[in-house]
């Protein structure tokens, strides 16, 4: 599939003070001179921000790391979470449509976007609200269907399910994200019939659940302030040298079991290592006769 610049383009895009403050951090974790390697974070930071990479937004993040445009335009175009369209004001509704959500009915779920919100993937509705596109396994492949609808995932659906929850966004509101059949996570529809003890009865939601509703930015266009900023490899340089007590320590060359494996490398004569033509089994790399090879 071809993957171009949207004809409509804004005229400029910058970073809220937060998003840059957040950008300027991920620069850190790169050596210097190694900076570009931030390029996919950033990127992704500036669509959160405003939905989708326009030309002004990626000419911005080639700037800011130092690139010829053309750099950030090849990431761009080559990974398909990178809208190059607009999306909807409210929300971009990503319908999975692969094998367990199409035997368990998103072909449906993709009709009722066609009729709610645009006949095409990656049409605006007539109000520019919402948009749709169908993607592959977003490996909630238990909870099948579903859909990514901002950043969250709303699973278990049925084509009256999504009306609803298309019906409630467009009123404003903010759908509680996760299962909607009323499971707590993955479990068998019945309930849990193994690991019955890890239930936490306490928590009325499950972890990604419960964050959606703690952070509260399902919907909403990030601006930085979310949640705190936290940079802990930058206080590490502060550290006074000697002082590694934060710091993991490597196994020292520590064998770990009988053949002598350690945690930092397997022994280049392992048993384990595939038997091959060109390199008889148990043979150590080098020892093999190159006649042979
Ligand atoms: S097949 Fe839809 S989430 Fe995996």
């Amino acid at each position: 599939m071809l993957r171009r610049l949207s004809p409509v383009q804004p005229d400029s895009f910058a970073f809220t003070p937060d998003n840059l403050a957040w950008a300027h951090a991920q620069m850190t974790k790169f050596p210097e001179g190694r900076q570009a390697s931030a390029i996919i974070p950033i990127l992704w930071r500036a669509q959160e921000q405003e939905g989708w990479l326009s030309r002004p937004a990626l000419e911005y993040v080639a700037t800011m790391l130092g690139l010829p445009f053309m750099r950030a335009l090849e990431v761009a175009t080559f990974y398909f979470m990178f809208q190059l369209q607009p999306v909807g004001r409210i929300a971009n509704i990503q319908i999975c449509g692969t094998t367990s959500c199409m035997i368990c009915g998103s072909e449906d779920l993709i009709a009722v976007c066609r009729e709610m919100i645009a006949p095409q993937a990656h049409q605006l509705s007539a109000d520019g609200n919402f948009s749709w596109e169908e993607v592959e396994c977003l490996g909630a492949c238990t909870n099948a269907p579903m859909a990514q609808i901002g950043k969250d995932y709303y699973e278990d659906l049925t084509p009256e399910k999504l009306r609803q929850l298309i019906a409630a966004m467009a009123a404003g509101q903010v759908p509680l994200p996760g299962p909607q059949n009323g499971r707590y996570s993955s479990e068998p529809l019945g309930g849990a019939t193994t690991l019955i003890d890890t239930h936490d009865p306490v928590q009325p939601y499950n972890g990604s659940v419960q964050l959606a509703v703690d952070i509260g930015d399902t919907l909403k266009r990030i601006d930085g302030a979310e949640v705190p900023l936290l940079t802990p490899w930058l206080s590490a340089k502060d550290t006074p040298e000697g002082d590694t007590t934060e710091e993991p320590q490597p196994a020292a060359g520590a064998p770990v079991d009988e053949t002598g494996t350690t945690k930092q490398q397997a022994q280049a004569g392992s048993a384990g290592r595939p038997v091959s033509a060109r390199e008889p089994a148990g043979a150590v790399r080098g020892d093999a006769d190159p006649g042979k090879a």
